[in-house]
């Protein structure tokens, strides 16, 4: 198994994380204490996947306030409020951010009649309570989804919801991870996931890396798959779900549920239960973060690849209606729309 994607430094209080932006090719470590720096790097997806983004803003905030001078204690817990919010504008869609703030944030609110070195103290506690619980939660979410598969099972996948979006095991790929480790043996078709390629850049190394036959496709073949019968599931993470099992991932997972409804292929989404928001009503309340132009027309290319006057429209997640999804993997159980 690869080794953890985000992760405290304890004797120097620092998040640890694999910059994802520098992978295939480069596995390079970045080690953070700055506020600003922990915000860039979650904005910029060197930190990436919605559990990966809740630990290390956790982590991240924790570094952070370790450095406070405030003697006062009035003033470490405003600078603590306002660095929280910085952090929580990083990235708007999944829903792991806020949540693993808001643990931290109760904590020092907890213990705000301690002293200021106490309340650092219980924060580092709570950050790595959030590190420990992913990965026993993603594990459980993996014991859960390999009960729907079987030895041998071709599963698709879209975006990368593995080792590298969370602490180790992943969500959506956890239950390959964890039937690996029972000697079960998988085809995987990854989608490349335009246009940041998150599949084609982290899903196939980290499958190829641990060992698991993974066979890279263009998004736009996936129908053409399901069609020929070639895929027996279709397991994808989330970022946010909505009270009514509407579920917000990756731009391109709604026309992969479309599609697999078409062909009668299961389509399930795998995420911890933190994941389901239930004050968003529908998939309509969840806020679809939009990014920069240049990540369509340039970043993967050597050279602009569209007219200039092009106009691009970037959304980074969809919204896939409850109906389409088959049922959700959680670390509670295996829960269809209508029961989460
Ligand atoms: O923009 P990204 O790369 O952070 O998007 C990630 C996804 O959409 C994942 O599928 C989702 O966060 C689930 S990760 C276990």
């Amino acid at each position: 198994m690869i080794n953890d994607t985000v992760w405290m430094d304890t004797e120097n209080d620092l998040l640890c994380c694999i910059d994802q932006t520098r992978l295939p090719n480069e596995r390079v470590t970045l080690e953070l204490h700055e506020a600003r720096d922990i915000y860039t790097a979650i904005k910029r997806l060197a930190v990436r996947g919605a559990p990966a983004i809740g630990v290390a803003a956790a982590i991240g905030l924790y570094a952070a306030c370790s450095r406070f001078e405030d003697k006062e204690k009035k003033g470490f817990l405003y600078s603590l409020q306002k660095t929280a919010e910085l952090l929580n504008s990083s990235r708007p869609t999944a829903v792991n951010l806020s949540w693993a703030l808001e643990r931290m944030l109760s904590v020092a609110d907890k213990n705000k009649g301690k002293s200021t070195e106490k309340i650092k103290a219980a924060l580092k506690t709570e950050a790595l309570n959030i590190y420990n619980e992913d990965i026993e939660v993603c594990y459980k979410i993996g014991v859960n989804g390999l009960a729907l598969l079987r030895d041998g099972s071709r599963i698709l996948t879209h975006c990368n919801a593995g080792a590298l979006a969370a602490v180790r095991y992943g969500t959506a790929l956890a239950p390959i991870y964890v039937g690996l480790e029972k000697g079960y043996s998988f085809k995987v078709f990854a989608d490349e996931t335009r246009p940041l390629l998150q599949g084609a850049r982290l899903t196939a190394y980290e499958l190829c890396e641990n060992g698991i036959d993974t066979t890279l496709i263009c998004d736009n073949m996936a129908a053409s798959l399901m069609q020929k019968g070639m895929v027996d599931a279709v397991l994808v993470g989330c970022d946010r779900v909505a009270a009514n099992g509407d579920a917000a991932n990756k731009i391109g997972t709604l026309g992969v549920a479309l599609i697999a409804r078409a062909f009668s292929v299961p389509f399930y989404v795998c995420a911890p239960y933190s994941t389901i928001d239930f004050s968003c009503r529908s998939g309509e309340d969840i806020v679809i973060e939009q990014r920069d132009a240049e990540e369509v027309t340039e970043l993967h290319f050597n050279a602009r690849m569209t007219h200039r006057d092009a106009k691009v429209y970037n959304p980074a997640f969809d919204v896939t209606p409850a109906e389409l999804i088959t049922a959700f993997i959680t670390e509670k159980g295996v829960f269809a729309p209508n029961l989460i």
